[in-house]
């Protein structure tokens, strides 16, 4: 079975992947479609290692979050033939960059029919982790503003569609030429990081959502209100003192969204279905090519996701 492998420090694509075996409460999916995002980009650098040798899997394909395909060997939820999507355990078992995979099937949902393979593995990770964060972390409500910066990413395509669902008024901070796309996507307003730098600005917002991981709340917390919630997308990486900004009512979120929530995943459907959610592909490319989508990857400018197809042998 193919899949990416670390070969001499380069993802390889290799032949002698292991088949996938089933722990309890799990599923064999067939991956037709998986995702790269920059959590891969670590995975590869060996920034997990630690909790995937405890899995026995360090030497496994490795990279890889998001998917969509079909299940192979069902279970208790999902039967051989159902067409799924979800986001895989960053921390334990299979990654999706292999053509078949072991999954909870807690982590998967149905793929509903309007969606292509390609889309449905572009949605998970973004649209619930922007769930998680801005709905069940903040419970924001209808009426407060938002900054999310980094909103033309794999993360902030759903942010802002999500923040606006939910009735936010929705500032976002993304590349030169991505306004009128994000005003489509419901911002209503859109500043270019390259002209603006929001650490500057003078206005108050009731959550900061920092999906580019340089923001730290230091910096920001002049443009919180006094209740007001920093959300960094890495908050390991933001150096977060959980306990800054307590005087005042501020505080820092700590979002940590590792893996697929079916309940959540499923409610993301139906949002796709009635229309009010547009999952964003960036650009696909075939298995075989998996070292142009890594380089897509690192490329500023991106709109969504960059998804890889691997039904075929390419
Ligand atoms: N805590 C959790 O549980 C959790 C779960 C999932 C993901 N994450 C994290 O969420 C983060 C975002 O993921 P993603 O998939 O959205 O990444 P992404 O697709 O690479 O998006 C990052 C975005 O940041 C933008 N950006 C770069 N420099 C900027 C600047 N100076 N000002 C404003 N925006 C800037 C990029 O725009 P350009 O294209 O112009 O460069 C890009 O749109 C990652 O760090 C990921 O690890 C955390």
């Amino acid at each position: 079975m193919r899949g990416l492998a670390l070969r001499d420090g380069e993802l390889t694509l290799v032949e002698d992947v292991d088949p996938p075996r089933l722990g309890p409460g799990e599923v064999e999916v067939q991956v037709l479609a998986a995702s790269v995002n920059p959590t891969d980009l670590e995975l590869a650098a060996g920034v997990y290692d630690a909790g995937l040798a405890e899995a026995g899997r360090l030497h496994l394909p490795r990279t890889g979050l998001e998917l969509a395909g079909v299940v192979m060997r069902g279970g208790e939820r999902f039967r051989e033939g159902d067409e799924v999507f979800g986001y895989i355990d960053l921390l334990h078992g299979d990654k999706t960059h292999q053509e078949r995979i072991a999954i909870g099937e807690d982590a998967l949902a149905l793929k509903p029919p309007e969606l292509s393979f390609v889309e449905a593995a572009a949605l998970p990770l973004g649209a619930q982790t922007s769930l998680v964060a801005l709905r069940e972390e903040v419970g924001a409500q209808p009426g407060q503003r938002v900054l999310v910066n980094g909103a033309s990413g794999g993360l902030g395509v759903y942010a802002v569609q999500i923040a606006a669902r939910l009735g936010l008024h929705v500032t976002a901070v993304a590349g030169a030429g991505q306004g009128a796309f994000l005003e489509g996507l419901g911002a209503h307003r859109v500043l270019d990081y390259a002209t603006v730098d929001v650490r500057e600005a003078s206005e108050t917002f009731d959550v900061v959502f920092d999906l580019t991981t340089r923001l730290q709340f230091a910096e920001i917390a002049h443009l919180l209100g006094t209740d007001g919630r920093f959300i960094p997308s890495e908050p390991l990486k933001a150096g977060v003192d959980f306990t800054e900004g307590a005087e005042s009512g501020q505080r820092s979120v700590d979002l940590w969204v590792p893996r697929g929530d079916g309940e959540l995943l499923g409610e993301v459907v139906g949002w796709v279905r009635d229309g009010s959610l547009r999952v964003v592909v960036d650009s696909v490319f075939p298995f075989a090519e998996h070292a142009a989508a890594f380089r897509r990857l690192r490329e500023h400018g991106k709109r969504g996701r960059v998804v890889m197809t691997l039904e075929e042998r390419d």
